[in-house]
């Protein structure tokens, strides 16, 4: 098999690309994880939950959970050479509803997680003239984002609107480019410039006064938050969006990997590469508080805003401004957290973009404008209004907490239980793979994941259902929480109801001469 197929035709397992080699998938794999959660969300939600302490239930949420359904995720994909609805509808028909399930709420992520990246190309520009000048909240929520009274309103902001196009027509084309030629291609050159430029900020942030005070906040554990069941929570939640996995996106990725493809050592490169990524994130970032809490001569406990979109869009043009040389510093830490979404962006709509392509009999390049003008459009109707800040952390918090943990578990019931899987694909990983699988992780995957997993959601669900969210009125989560979820699962049946147009292979068989090597 070559790296290029011709667009137009549909892809058959046959024809269907591949990476052009295992580095490519590699590369392309972290720079799916390494994203917008690694550099925005770990550095607040580690502090929050117990800094230092909270290492241990990340570790333990990386071990139990992480990796083994990260492994689960590259086993279908590998096993059954489609991106996720297709793969579960080889497994068994009705379970082609979970993988739409999954892709939805890749849908939904793409939508307000590119107005992010495209948020940080516009703070890319404005780093090299401090351009946020000294009221970095007035200027974020007023003058960028124009932030307006209406809880809805359909007023578009041009300075968000703009970068948002771009970021869509640059993933729109990338993906129409294909899997070798698009997407890794980006991830072989963006990837690289990514720790090197973000190594090179962590270095300069450690030189800065104060710098130890902001790993001491970070890193002294409060060992009380390991009893508490939301610290866990956290930590698993974290672990399922910084690695992409249960909605789909690693399913499709590995779908595209050769046969002799060594899942499961590429799989450890990934999570651990991932985790360092995020730890060295978290250095940097409260290095770079600690210079701040300096400046203004108080505790680093004692600064606000060191957490979601606050932290990298209000607080840290604040901290710029006071460095000497900020302005290059600024347009490093933008320039990153841009190459680190935009490669995540990528693989999370290319398992949309795939699943429509593989289900409609679309070329690449049809599906590819489909599903970019689709998003695109919703993304620029909804995110970049004055209204956008307040609906993306609503969506974000519900598609996260809720959506992709109800995702996992039923994926690892639906595979373990009803469907008997765990034992051929753990047969599977092992007769392409290196680093062998016990039977250890059919019991992680079956038992121990979705039992905790359970206890968090039903946890999570009390607190929504009986606090609700950050003070939103309850017709407004009912909108944009409750009902952003019951759109993915009303979309996922009808997606799965609709006949198949193109080759769903029921008569495929997962890879024949591995079933001789497995026996
Ligand atoms: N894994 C991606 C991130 O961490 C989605 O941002």
């Amino acid at each position: 098999m070559t790296g290029t197929t011709r667009s137009a035709a549909p892809e058959t397992p046959e024809t269907r690309e591949t990476w052009s080699h295992n580095t490519g998938f590699i590369l392309a794999a972290i720079g799916s994880a390494v994203g917008l959660g690694n550099i925005w969300r770990f550095p607040g939600v580690a502090y929050e939950s117990g800094g230092g302490a909270f290492l241990i239930p990340y570790l333990v949420a990386l071990l139990t959970a992480g990796i083994p359904i990260l492994f689960l995720d590259y086993a279908i994909g590998h096993r059954y050479r489609a991106a996720a609805p297709l793969a579960y509808r080889r497994m068994a028909r009705p379970a082609e509803a979970l993988g739409w399930f999954q892709i939805m709420l890749s849908f939904v992520i793409s939508v307000y997680y590119a107005a992010v990246v495209a948020w940080s190309l516009s703070y890319f520009v404005y780093a090299f003239d401090l351009r946020w000048g000294e009221d970095t909240l007035g200027f974020f929520v007023g003058d960028y984002l124009q932030v307006g009274d209406p809880v809805i309103s359909t007023s578009v902001v041009p300075a968000v609107a703009i970068p948002l196009v771009l970021v869509w027509v640059a993933v729109l084309l990338i993906i129409a480019a294909g899997v070798a030629n698009g997407v890794q291609r980006v991830n072989i050159i963006f990837i690289p410039l990514l720790v090197v430029a973000f190594t090179g900020l962590v270095v300069r942030s450690l030189t800065l006064p104060g710098a130890m005070d902001g790993l001491n906040a970070l890193f002294t554990p409060d060992w009380s938050a390991l009893t508490d069941l939301n610290v866990w929570i956290a930590a698993y939640a974290q672990i399922f969006f910084s690695l992409s996995i249960a909605f789909g996106i690693m399913v499709t990725y590995a779908s595209y990997q050769r046969r002799k493809a060594n899942m499961t050592s590429s799989g450890l490169v990934v999570a651990f590469a991932n985790s360092s990524f995020e730890i060295l994130a978290g250095i940097g970032v409260f290095a770079t508080l600690g210079f701040f809490a300096h400046q203004q001569q108080v505790e680093v406990a004692e600064l606000e805003g060191l957490t979601g979109p606050i932290l990298s869009f209000v607080t840290f043009p604040a901290v710029i401004s006071e460095m000497p040389g900020g302005n290059i510093f600024g347009v490093v830490f933008f320039a990153s957290l841009v190459l680190a979404g935009f490669t995540s962006i990528i693989s999370i709509l290319l398992g949309v973009a795939a699943s429509v392509q593989e289900k409609f009999g679309l070329g690449r390049r049809a599906s590819a404008i489909l599903v970019s003008v689709l998003c695109g459009t919703l993304s620029i109707s909804l995110f970049s209004t004055t209204s956008g800040l307040l609906a993306l952390d609503t969506v974000d918090q519900f598609a996260n907490n809720v959506g992709i943990v109800v995702s996992a578990i039923v994926m690892t019931v639906v595979v373990v239980w009803v469907l008997r899987r765990g034992e051929v694909l753990r047969r599977h990983l092992n007769a392409v793979s290196t680093f062998k699988v016990g039977r250890v992780w059919v019991a992680l995957i079956g038992i121990l994941v979705p039992g905790f997993l359970v206890v968090m959601l039903g946890q999570k669900l009390v607190s929504l259902v009986s606090d609700g969210y950050e003070d939103l009125p309850a017709w407004y989560l009912a909108v944009f929480g409750w009902g952003m979820l019951g759109f993915v699962v009303v979309a996922a049946l009808v997606l799965t109801a609709i006949p198949w147009k193109g080759r769903d292979d029921l008569s495929f068989r997962a890879w024949p001469e591995l079933e001789e090597e497995q026996r």
